[in-house]
């Protein structure tokens, strides 16, 4: 048998996680009888490194071979130094439960430390991340949509486990083929369950909720399925324009400002340029998703009725397939409005800091006022990020819509991950 297989992790792969309110202890016991057990090994002993499949904030992940079995698979490494040995086993254990539905990444019942780090198993996903197959432009509909359907699928399932996985991405979602004709979810290193308070701003800029890039530490937020709900919704717009909708969801970027707006307004409200490339229908489901009040977004699976209407304008074209969403195809918005007008494409900066958004935010708006009508506060300061401040034009024009290809796929603008006590 092979040395890092534990019996207490198949066993828990096997069942499913409890009734919504044992789903805290129940955890804790499947972390505490995966610890006694967990073996120490060497991993060169046991696996030959094949190559490396990805990294993250938290860990790389590698594509490894049995030396008996000769059977591969993804070992996704957390290095003790910055590990703790709790935050390891939660991922892992989070991992296995998810991995009953076909919407997640399958978690191997495989984990072990070395003298230097903490691994764990998944099965392969050949076809690598969405993150790459996004970075040249958006992706035709029916392939974006493939991706809503599974992945809205696997985020009512975790929701409905009162699981929050807080780090809804591109480079999260793992791809079995480039068609997506199978997606699955991955990376629950931020997962917590819904009620966890959690600090100012964690996990990724763009795809941050209003709710959180306003959250004032040391003020702390209630997770809540709504989150993940916001990210979703940012990633399915990333899918379709290649773009993403703002740097940050805060008043003080232009982007959202406008969007905010068109949300607050009644019948009739003129719809901001990046949203025209979307039919009637696909502004109503983004609309519903990207509620600003967490309170009245829809929960992912609405995705899932909008399946059967076109959300892209007519006139989009293989064109633009192949170039992102370039100025051609948009219908008559183009060059002026749609997102090809705005996506600054030929940008080499990154995806705007924490630090450097919230601070830009805060210089441009002073307070800012939340859109539920209560004040809340600005964003953590001193968050690890990378470089860059909110863009709130080009040469002081129109202003631009940050690329995905702008942004640092595998750069996450997470704080020091949220202290095991708050957990
Ligand atoms: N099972 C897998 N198969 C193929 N690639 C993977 C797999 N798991 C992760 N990756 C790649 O590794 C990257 C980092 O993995 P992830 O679990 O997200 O780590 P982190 O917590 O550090 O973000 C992913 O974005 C993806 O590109
Ligand atoms: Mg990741």
């Amino acid at each position: 048998m092979c040395a890092a297989f534990s019996p207490q992790a198949q066993a828990a792969s096997e069942m499913d996680l409890p009734e919504v309110e044992d789903n805290a202890e129940f955890l804790e016991q499947l972390m505490a009888v995966t610890s006694r057990s967990l073996p120490q090994l060497e991993l060169q002993d046991q696996y030959t490194i094949i190559k490396e499949l990805g990294s993250g904030t938290y860990g790389n992940v590698l594509l490894a071979e049995h030396r008996e079995r000769g059977t591969a698979l993804a070992l996704k490494l957390m290095p003790k130094e910055r590990t703790e040995r709790r935050a390891f086993l939660r991922e892992y254990c989070i991992a296995l439960c998810l991995s009953a539905h076909a919407g997640f990444l399958n978690t191997l019942p495989i984990a072990f430390e070395s003298p230097t780090h903490f691994a764990f198993a998944q099965e392969l996903a050949p076809a690598g991340d969405l993150c790459a197959i996004v970075q040249d432009g958006g992706l035709p509909e029916a392939q974006v949509k493939r991706c809503a359907a599974q992945l809205a699928e696997a985020l009512d399932f975790m929701h409905g486990k009162a699981l929050v996985h807080r780090d809804i991405k591109l480079d999260n979602v793992l791809l079995f083929d480039r068609e997506c004709r199978r997606v699955k979810l991955g990376d629950f290193g931020l997962t917590r369950l819904e009620g966890t308070p959690v600090c100012a701003m964690s996990g990724t800029l763009p795809y941050a909720p209003p709710e959180l890039c306003l959250l004032e530490a040391p003020e702390t937020l209630e997770l809540d399925t709504s989150l993940d709900v916001w990210a979703f919704a940012v990633l399915l717009f990333c899918l379709c324009t290649g773009c993403f909708p703002w740097d940050v969801a805060a008043s003080a970027d232009l982007r959202f400002e406008e969007f905010g707006a068109w949300q607050n307004s009644t019948v009739g409200g003129q719809t901001p340029a990046p949203w025209r490339v979307f039919s009637a229908a696909a502004q109503e489901m983004f609309r519903r998703l990207l509620a600003l009040d967490p309170n009245r977004r829809s929960p992912a699976i609405e995705a899932h009725k909008y399946l059967s209407v076109a959300w892209l304008v007519s006139g989009r074209g293989e064109q633009d397939r192949d170039t992102g969403l370039g100025s051609q195809g948009h219908g008559q918005e183009q060059l002026q409005s749609g997102p090809g007008a705005v996506c600054d494409k030929a940008s080499p900066t990154k995806s705007s800091g924490l630090a450097g958004s919230l601070e830009g935010a805060q210089a441009g708006t002073g307070r800012l006022q939340s859109k539920l009508g209560k004040e809340v506060g600005g964003g953590e300061v001193g968050a690890e990020g990378v470089e860059g401040g909110t863009r709130r034009s080009r040469g002081g024009g129109e202003p631009v819509l940050p690329t995905v290809a702008s942004i640092s796929c595998h750069t996450s603008v997470s704080t020091a991950p949220i202290p095991i006590s708050s957990c």
